[in-house]
């Protein structure tokens, strides 16, 4: 069997950390892909020397054609404008909107087959402009924001009951932004869900409220200390884990930003739900049983969603 071949548009921060973890991976071959000449294939060359003392075995290339990207099994979007300290990601909303008009077309054109996924922000806005723009079935473009959002509150929990990392299992719906809704009743370590945890006295409804405020701002918390960019780390982990998912169909179910139509009362657009990624893409949407409070805080969420959408639509009358 030919080995998969992984597309990354945006050779950033992002980009580059996605083309590492695909390399030790083994997830395939890699084409970094770039507007900017010579720093997709600088990052490739480097990425490519850290073969030898890993021992991994990927081919990867870097390129500004998007003939490159031909055939790719999987790609991941981070192409276009970070956050600086003081901008919100609505803000960058115009500039990226061009970006994904162009990141779009070239991949209707090179790789229609591909499961696409979308990290650049405001993101829930930029997935679902990404998709009207490539043409590709809503089942095989998901955005990458869920992962994250729940990877951020499972870090702030884990420290706050001082217990492995691996045993907390956080949920967080709705929009990759303020308005993004984590879900206590669903988040557990393992398996206790934290309102019973508050009741065994190990920690106050109080610090968890803070803990699912600071989990809304986790992206501007980093953007502030970092002062020149965004989180790119656990932004690329998050994005890895959804491209593993369907590249070995493993039918994970993670929180991702996907094209709803119904589904939780919510029609036509693109909001952090929970779905299952396999070899069909995002193969299923699971809907659970949501309290009065998650039901108005996610649906807040998808109103701040639609406000994004509508001003995409203004921006490039033909989204309208
Ligand atoms: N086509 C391809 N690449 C582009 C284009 C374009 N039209 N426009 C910009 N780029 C490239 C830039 O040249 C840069 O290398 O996208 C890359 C973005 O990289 P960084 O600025 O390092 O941003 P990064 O931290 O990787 O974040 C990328 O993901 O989380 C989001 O908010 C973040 O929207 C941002 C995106």
């Amino acid at each position: 069997m030919a080995r998969k071949k992984i597309a990354l548009i945006g050779a950033g921060n992002i980009g580059g950390t996605l083309a590492h973890l695909a390399a030790q991976k083994e997830l395939g071959d890699i084409v970094l892909f770039d507007v900017v000449e010579g720093v997709p294939q600088g990052k490739a060359l480097d990425l490519s020397q850290c073969g030898p003392v890993e021992g991994f075995d990927a081919k990867i290339t870097g390129s500004n054609d998007y003939a490159d990207i031909a055939g790719a099994d999987v790609i991941i979007v981070t192409a276009g404008v970070a956050r600086k300290p003081g901008m919100s990601r609505d803000d960058l909303l115009g500039i990226n909107l061009k970006v994904m008009k162009a990141v779009g077309e070239g991949i209707k054109a090179n790789a229609p087959d591909a499961f696409v996924i979308c990290i650049t922000n405001p993101l829930d806005a930029m997935v679902w402009a990404l998709r009207e723009f490539s043409g590709l079935p809503h089942n095989k473009v998901v955005g990458m924001a869920g992962v994250l959002d729940s990877a951020r509150f499972s870090h702030f929990l884990a420290e706050e009951f001082n217990v492995s990392i691996r045993d907390v299992n956080t949920f967080v719906l709705g929009g990759h932004g303020d308005t993004m809704v984590p879900v206590v009743e669903y988040s557990t370590v393992n398996g206790i869900p934290v309102p019973d945890l508050i009741k065994m006295g190990l920690s106050t409804q109080e610090r968890i409220d803070d803990i699912v405020k600071r989990t809304r701002g986790g992206g501007g918390e980093i953007v502030a200390l970092l002062k020149t960019g965004s989180a790119f780390y656990a932004p690329a982990a998050s994005g890895i884990a959804m491209a593993e998912a369907y590249l070995n169909d493993q039918k994970r179910i993670l929180p991702c930003a996907a094209y709803v139509s119904g589904e939780y009362g919510v029609n036509d657009l693109y909001v952090g739900v929970p779905v299952m990624i396999g070899a069909g893409g995002v193969e299923k949407i699971v809907e659970i049983e949501l309290d009065d409070t998650a039901k108005q805080n996610l649906q807040v969420s998808v109103e701040a969603v639609k406000e994004l959408l509508d001003a995409c639509k203004q921006i490039d009358g033909s989204l309208a």
